[in-house]
């Protein structure tokens, strides 16, 4: 992948609407020895995210866009991004769509991480329908994101193993903890010149 060959510590936004687990992941992957990227904004479409309280704690501008008017929003945070010379954004449990328009700007620079083995169960609620459907395994992906919905190229994917007695919320939590390992993998494959 030689789209960012040669940029240094990329400058990294990362989008969140809840709990942030996978942000204060990629904050701490950040800080890691020879990181490809500097996490230097944090948006949020909800301002009661947990993750803003990390992003405070760890003194990590962060902004509170709410998506009522996506147009205007988007330009906004357009705005925001150009202003602080982001380079690369993370989509880290970000529940909003983001608008055509907004991707082709950021046209392989955006990422985002499924809790599925993509291209199966894209969309909401898929540990209950891996459950449903009785599947062996399910896992997640990371991936680009283009204008369709999980839908853009596969960067890495992991295999979880479903359990017999799984609720969505036991799956859920053994996924979370793989894409924890997975989405800095991801972006050092892409970025690390190897
Ligand atoms: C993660 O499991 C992520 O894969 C999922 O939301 C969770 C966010 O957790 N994302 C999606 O479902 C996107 N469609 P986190 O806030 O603790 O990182």
């Amino acid at each position: 992948m030689k789209r960012f060959l040669g940029s240094n510590r990329l400058r990294t936004a990362i989008f969140i609407s809840g709990t942030g687990s996978n942000f204060k992941n990629l904050v701490r992957f950040s800080l890691s020895k020879n990181a490809p990227i500097k996490i230097n904004l944090v948006i949020s479409n909800n301002s009661k995210a947990k993750g803003l309280v990390f992003a405070k704690q760890k003194k990590i501008k962060n902004k509170i866009y709410r998506f009522k008017n996506v147009n205007k929003d988007e330009k906004n945070i357009l705005n925001i991004l150009k202003k602080n010379n982001i380079k690369l954004i993370c989509l880290a449990g970000f529940m909003k769509i983001l608008s055509k328009n907004f991707i082709k700007k950021f046209q392989g620079k955006i990422l985002n991480v499924h809790p599925s083995l993509l291209p199966k169960y894209k969309g909401l609620n898929t540990h209950k329908r891996v459950l449903s459907n009785n599947d062996k395994f399910s896992g997640c992906t990371i991936h680009f994101v283009n204008s369709k919905l999980d839908s853009g190229e596969i960067i890495l994917q992991k295999k979880v193993k479903v359990k017999k007695n799984d609720t969505p919320k036991t799956l859920s939590k053994r996924i979370l903890k793989q894409e924890h390992i997975l989405y800095p993998k991801a972006i050092k494959k892409i970025l690390v010149n190897l």
